[in-house]
């Protein structure tokens, strides 16, 4: 049954589960204080890059309203999501700023009792403090629901429609609620999908627990890839084998490389160790899983380093290439990419310059937005003028400019047109033939024949 549904919070998650919803047939009005990404989205542009999504707005824009105003998003609606980001504070915790700014404003614009549904990932017991907040407001009554998201960025339209479960989140007495959101979602919870009822507070738990050991997957497979070099093994045989145990799963993050980024597991497993220290319940094993994953850019750089000694080639003299900048590939999400930490490595140990090349991403942007760089080098002249980027041309035509007189190219994000490069032209480009394949897609023999010498993360 149709529903009038008001999303808070137009960012990756808002965005997509708002249109997504409208997808499913309901009336869907999406409130955000940015006037300028709501103008782009009146204007039937997506503000975020997101595969399929510009189309899914555009097929639903009868049923799609976007506007800065609470007053006008709140009338009439049936179920309020609060979807705005919790980003980080110094002492790791969740800032939960935006989230209580919402609830305040959804508190005296409300009209009708109302069904508060939480999607931010939000620390363990702010469900109620939500409520406190908006019932502060109104007399109206609320029933607030946790139903944290699980959407992957890149993927995030598929991850809306086949999830592997719907968390509902709710106290006692709001069955009702809860049915009602059940509702919503009837249609998209397929045949292996099915919904976990639960408490408010167990549920915000599941969302930072979930991304906490996918986070650990990787962190233990970065640290086991160090093991398997020492002893001839390749790393990415061993995870084929390990997947096959259902116990662990064929969709387990057990890719070695670079490490994760992005703007959910650093921020996730920062809150979640924050509340461990603060509840005197350490987390020592998701400490260990930030600190390994920290380690990796310095494990990168001792390869970059590594490889150019071994064939003559001065750190400091390297025309070096970068490929990939976003944090994972089908992205224009750089928050936290280990991208930028390899680069603030390779520039504060004195490389000359870096040639930047990203399917999406511009580099000549993110100097210029600053926000994303890391702190050391933001406004910093001398250092930013050794990064290089591209704006004209195609892909290709970007990679064989930059190949042209390189010592070394390093991959970083395994984007598509990164994954099946020509070698024989791109070897016969460069200087010296060093590659540094820090998401291990290539094997040696791949480069070996074509003259290329090759480090990667794990593998023979
Ligand atoms: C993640 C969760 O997957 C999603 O369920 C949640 O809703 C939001 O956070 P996202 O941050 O979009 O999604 O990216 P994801 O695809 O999970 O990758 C996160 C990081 O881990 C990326 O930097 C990726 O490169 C890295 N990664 C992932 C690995 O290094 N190895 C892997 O095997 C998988």
């Amino acid at each position: 049954m149709t529903k009038n549904i008001t999303i808070i919070g137009t960012g990756y998650i808002g965005l997509v589960t708002g249109v997504c919803l409208a997808e499913l047939g309901n009336n869907v009005t999406c409130v955000d204080i940015s006037e300028e990404k709501i103008k782009k989205l009146k204007n039937g542009e997506s503000p975020i890059f997101e595969p399929g999504l510009p189309e899914l707005i555009a097929k639903n824009k009868s049923r799609l309203k976007f506007t800065t105003s609470y007053a006008e998003g709140l009338e009439g609606a049936d179920l309020i999501y609060i979807a705005v980001h919790t980003p980080s504070k110094p002492s790791g915790e969740a800032d939960l700023k935006y989230v209580f700014a919402a609830a305040k404003e959804i508190g005296e614009n409300l009209k009708i009792d109302a069904i508060i549904v939480n999607k931010s990932t939000v620390p363990v017991g702010t469900g109620h403090k939500v409520e406190k907040v908006i019932q502060k407001e109104t007399d109206k009554k609320v029933s607030v629901i946790s139903c944290p998201e699980f959407l992957r960025e890149g993927k995030a339209i598929y991850d809306f429609f086949h999830p592997y479960r719907i968390v509902i989140g709710a106290d006692t007495g709001h069955e009702k609620a809860v049915a009602t959101l059940k509702d919503l979602y009837k249609d998209v919870v397929n045949s292996h999908a099915e919904y976990i009822i639960t408490d408010l507070r167990s549920a915000e738990m599941i969302k930072y627990a979930s991304n906490s050991i996918l986070a650990t997957q990787i962190s233990f497979i970065n640290e086991l890839s160090h093991l398997c070099e020492k002893v001839g093994v390749d790393v990415t045989e061993v995870a084929r084998g390990m997947k096959l145990d259902e116990r662990i799963g064929k969709d387990a993050f057990l890719n070695a490389g670079l490490g994760f980024g992005g703007s959910c597991f650093p921020k996730d497993v920062r809150a979640l160790i924050a509340l461990g220290k603060q509840q005197n319940a350490r987390l020592n094993l998701l400490e260990q899983t930030e600190k390994i994953n920290e380690r990796q850019i310095e494990k990168s750089f001792s390869k970059i380093k590594k490889i150019l000694k071994e064939a003559n080639v001065n750190f400091k003299d390297a025309k070096i290439v970068m490929l990939g900048l976003s944090f994972k590939p089908n992205t224009d999400d750089t928050r936290e990419s280990q991208t930028f930490k390899l680069i603030d490595i390779l520039l504060k140990n004195g490389a000359k310059e870096i040639h930047i090349i990203d399917p999406i991403v511009s580099i000549d942007e993110e100097i210029h937005r600053e926000k994303f760089l890391p702190k050391r080098i933001r406004g910093n002249k001398k250092e930013l003028d050794k990064l290089h980027g591209f704006t004209d041309g195609n892909i290709q035509e970007q990679i064989v400019k930059a190949a042209t007189n390189a010592d070394l190219i390093i991959l970083a994000t395994e984007w598509g047109d990164f994954t099946s490069l020509d070698f024989a032209s791109l070897g016969a480009l460069m200087r010296n033939k060093c590659f540094v394949d820090l998401r291990n897609i290539y094997t040696k023999n791949a480069l070996e024949k074509h003259g290329f010498t090759l480090k990667n993360m794990g593998r023979k």
